[in-house]
Formats: structure tokens, sequence, C-alpha cells
């Protein structure tokens, strides 16, 4: 059992109101926990002091950081009794009483569940609770989520087939699954214990969010990223945003097993990765940019040296020779930030053969189209838009935001001659997500962009069920505008027979 703890173990990461207070206060009204100074073998009873507990989140051990939130509500999907939270409340008020967080967090999460275990049944004894063995394993399992992590998101977090999570404050949290948003029954003790968690997640990165700064992004150690935004910019409560890390990426197979791109629209954009193409991939939130980002990646030869700029490093190159960067967010006082801009200026000096940008969002579309523009082929972005025509447009308008005072006709000449393809992702209304264009950028029609598309989605109808039935149809162009690329790079048979092989539109009808 752990030892009394130190004072400078009571850093919690709530904002800064007051210093930190060496007063003991209950977890079941702060949401945090600060130890009562009790011996470490006994129980004390629950003190009610409303003392409210503000360290700067910077200074937070990261002892304290992982450790302490209150009683929480409902993590498990069915909803528990009053009595089970009353229950809980005690011991768990006892437990923060007896435990040192400061000696927990040097334990692995395997040790430190274990030595919960054994004082929360120690704590179950002496207080004689009456609860089935069942109740018992519930409790502590709450519990441990509440000290060692992030209280009522834990299960939501150790779930797979979740691809993000969002918290619309304490009383309503959001899941989306296989495409398809739905309520979850995750609810928070109150607005004050979520912020305390948001806190938490933040202060692992050195940084803070309450009122004077309530958006903040951040990243989970697993790679999640995560968005928060406070009151009172968020009306509701806090409001936070997890687009969880998927460890294992999709790959270009797995996209055709799940009918997001046929088979021969596949090969295409393996050849159109391989034979370095400068591409574009556009979509909307969601609708698979990042992860079709990283299909194309895979084709790149592995004596290529790659960069690739990011603001929260999601791609996973198999190649050897990458160099990962990543941007900065300004820091507390406002200084230090790197943007996007500055990444890809530099790597322009680290003599890359292809640059990799995690999403163009404003005037570092200018350095990209550059770089693919001045021997840096087989670049790639991604860009939120909802069709290729579109993409193109907001590149522009990229550029001229960005204040370099060129004419719009040399801004489209500079696009023309820099991107080669534009793979449009999609996520249809049935939560299916599907490639829906590849389209080439062929020229200049007097001041405007001509553009062909090769491969597109033809929408069909819906099944009985709902879902989107549809297919993946070459447009028949038989001689794309890279041929003579894919010749250079050995590859126009295969390019040839996955066009040959296609399903082709009938371009009068669209079918
Ligand atoms: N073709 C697909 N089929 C099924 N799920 C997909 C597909 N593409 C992406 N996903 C999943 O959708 C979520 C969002 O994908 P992501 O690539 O991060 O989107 P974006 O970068 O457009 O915001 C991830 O969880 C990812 O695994
Ligand atoms: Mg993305």
């Amino acid at each position: 059992m752990f030892g009394k703890r130190s004072s400078e173990d009571q850093a919690t990461p709530t904002p800064p109101v007051t210093p930190a207070v060496q007063a003991p206060v209950s977890p079941a009204l702060t949401g945090d926990s600060l130890p009562h100074p009790a011996p470490a073998s006994a129980v004390a009873p629950l003190v009610q002091s409303p003392a409210p507990v503000a360290p700067a989140p910077n200074m937070v051990p990261a002892a304290s950081a992982h450790a302490a939130a209150a009683p929480t509500p409902a993590s498990g999907q069915a909803k528990k009794s009053e009595e089970y939270y009353d229950i809980k409340t005690t011991i768990f008020g006892a437990l923060i009483d007896t435990i040192d967080l400061a000696q927990l967090a040097k334990l692995d999460a395997e040790g430190a569940r274990e030595e919960i275990r054994d004082i929360v049944n120690e704590i179950i004894a002496i207080k004689s609770v009456v609860m089935s063995i069942a109740e018992q394993e519930e409790l502590l399992e709450d519990i441990c989520n509440d000290v060692l992590g992030y209280g009522p998101l834990e299960p939501l977090l150790a779930r797979d087939d979740i691809a993000d999570i969002m918290v619309n404050g304490a009383e309503s949290t959001f899941i989306e699954v296989e495409g398809k948003v739905q309520d979850t029954n995750i609810r928070f003790r109150d607005n004050a214990q979520l912020m305390n968690i948001c806190q938490r997640i933040v202060s692992q990165v050195g940084r803070r969010v309450d009122e004077s700064s309530p958006i903040c992004d951040a990243r989970l150690p697993d790679g999640s990223r995560v968005n928060v935004i406070a009151p009172p910019l968020a009306i509701d409560g806090p409001s936070l945003t997890i687009r969880k890390f998927k460890k294992d990426k999709l790959t270009l197979d797995k996209l055709v097993d799940f009918g997001s791109i046929s088979p021969e629209g596949a090969k295409i954009l393996s050849i159109i990765g391989r034979v370095r193409c400068n591409t574009l991939i556009s979509g909307g939130t969601g609708s698979g940019k990042t992860t079709l980002l990283n299909c194309l990646t895979a084709f790149i030869d592995t004596d290529e040296r790659v960069i690739t700029c990011e603001d929260s490093a999601e791609l996973q190159l198999q190649q050897p020779h990458v160099v990962r960067l990543e941007t900065r967010p300004p820091n507390l006082e406002g200084e230090g930030e790197i943007t996007m801009r500055d990444l890809v200026k530099n790597c322009l000096r680290m003599r890359p053969e292809r640059i990799v940008v995690g999403e163009v969002r404003g005037s570092e579309a200018f350095d990209l189209l550059q770089a693919m523009n001045t021997g840096h082929d087989g670049s790639m972005g991604t860009l939120h838009s909802n069709s290729p025509r579109e993409a193109l447009s907001r590149l522009e308008a990229m550029i001229t935001m960005g204040g370099f005072g060129l004419p719009s006709s040399t801004i489209r000449e500079m696009i023309v001659s820099s991107i080669d393809v534009i793979v449009q992702a999609s996520r249809m209304r049935d939560g299916s997500r599907r490639i829906t264009h590849i389209t080439e950028v062929i020229g200049m029609q007097g001041d405007i962009i001509t553009t062909q598309d090769l491969f597109l989605y033809n929408l069909e109808g819906e099944d009985q069920n709902g879902n989107l039935v549809g297919r993946h149809m070459s447009t028949g162009i038989a001689r794309p505008h890279f041929w003579d690329r894919a010749r250079y790079y050995n590859e126009e048979k295969n390019l040839a027979a996955a066009l040959d092989a296609a399903d082709v539109m009938d371009l009068d009808t669209g079918v």
C-alpha cells in the first residue's frame, strides 16, 4: 500500500484560479483528487471541502497529470443505479485519501491496477459494503479508469472500431462507427469533471485549456488527435473531439474489399503512386483522405528520400528513408509557432525526392506547388474540398490569400504545371467511404483549367437496407495524360490492362 504523499504531488491539472491548495478536497466536489493526509492503511471518511484547486497546468507533474478524477457515471453502456454511484463516490473518496498517486504513477498499468484492486477490496471490507463479485469488478474497472486514465472515455478509447469520439458537454457523447454517427450512454458527472479530463489530456503535451485560452489541440499518447473547445466559446459545456489513431492503417487491398474502389481503380492508383504523379487527394472531413494518402505512399520506391509534413503525425510510411516533420502551435505566451509553410519551405533544403503534406490548408500550397514544379515529382498532399474542380479553386484561393501578389492566370498556370492527378474521397450518406473520382489536370483553355475524369463512381441506387449501390467505372479514356510517365517507369502495360479491365461508362447516359 502507498504512503502519505508529499506536497509537490498535489498539483492537479485544472485551470489556474488559485495557487495549489494544500487542503484536502473532495474529489466528489471538484473532480480532482487531492491527498488527504491519512495514514497509509487508514480509510478516511469523505471530506466535503469545496475549495477549488489550480496550479498552472504545465507545471503538472506527470504523476498527477495521470491521476485522479471524481467518480463517474456510466462508463459502460447500461445505465447504473444511483446507489451504485453513491457507493462509488464513498469508495473513491476513501481510496484517494489512502493512496499516494505519485507512487502509483511509477508503477506500470498492471501494477497500479493490482494496487488499486487491493485497496478497494480492503475498503469494501472495512465499510461492509454489500456487493456481488460482478459488481465489485465493475466498480473496480470504473475506479481504475478514473484514477489511471480518462474516466468515462476509457471504454471508448479501448475500442478499435471507433473512428471519432465527440463529447458535447457532460451529458452527451457521440461516436462514429463504420461511417455512422451514434449516440452513447457515456455521461460525465458534470462539466467540471469533463473539463478536468480535457485538461489532463492537453497538459500532457504542455498546453492548457481554460477560459482565457479556450481552444486547444493535443494528442493522446497513442497518436489520436484531440481538439478541445471550452466555455464560454462552447456554450453548453466543453466540447471534446477525438480522431482515434488507427494502428493498422488500411491498405489499398482493404479499400477494394470494402468496395471503396474497384480492383482496376486500385491498380490505377498504385500506378499513379509508383510513376511519381503529383497527386492531390481531395475530400471532406473524415472522408478518408489521410487513409488514402497513406495507401498511395505504399507505392513509393524504397530508395527514394521522402519528407512528410503534418500537423499531427498520422502517416505511416514503410520506406526506410523517410523524414517526418510536424508543425508546432504557439506556446502559452503565443510564441514559437512553426507553421506548415515553415516546414514545407524547409523541406526544400533537405534534398527530398518527394514531399508529402498531410493537409494543405493555407499558403504552404504555394511552396508545395513549387516543389512539385522543381523536380520533386510524386509529391502528394490532401486538401479539404468536395470535388476535383472545387479542389482546384480552393488551391487557387489559398495561394491568392497567401499574399504573393500573383495574378490568377499565373496561379492557374502554376497549378496546371504542377498537379497531375486529383483523387476524390467521399463519405457517402450510408456511411460508406468511396473514391468517387480519379481526375487528371491536363491543361488550360483560355484561363480555365481543363481536367479529364479517368475513373468515376457511378451511383445506381439503393438496396433494401438503405445502402448505396453503384459501380466504379472508367470513362473510356485509353491513354491518360500520364501515359508517357507510365511508359518511362515501364508501367504502361499495367495501366492499359487496368483500363481495359474496368467497366466503361457510357458518357452520353452516364451509365
Ligand atoms: N475506405 C474506407 N473504408 C472504411 N473506413 C475508412 C476508409 N477510409 C478511411 N476510413 C476510416 O475513416 C476514418 C477517417 O479517415 P481519415 O483518413 O483520417 O479521414 P480524413 O483524413 O479525410 O479526415 C478513419 O477511422 C479511417 O480508418
Ligand atoms: Mg486527415
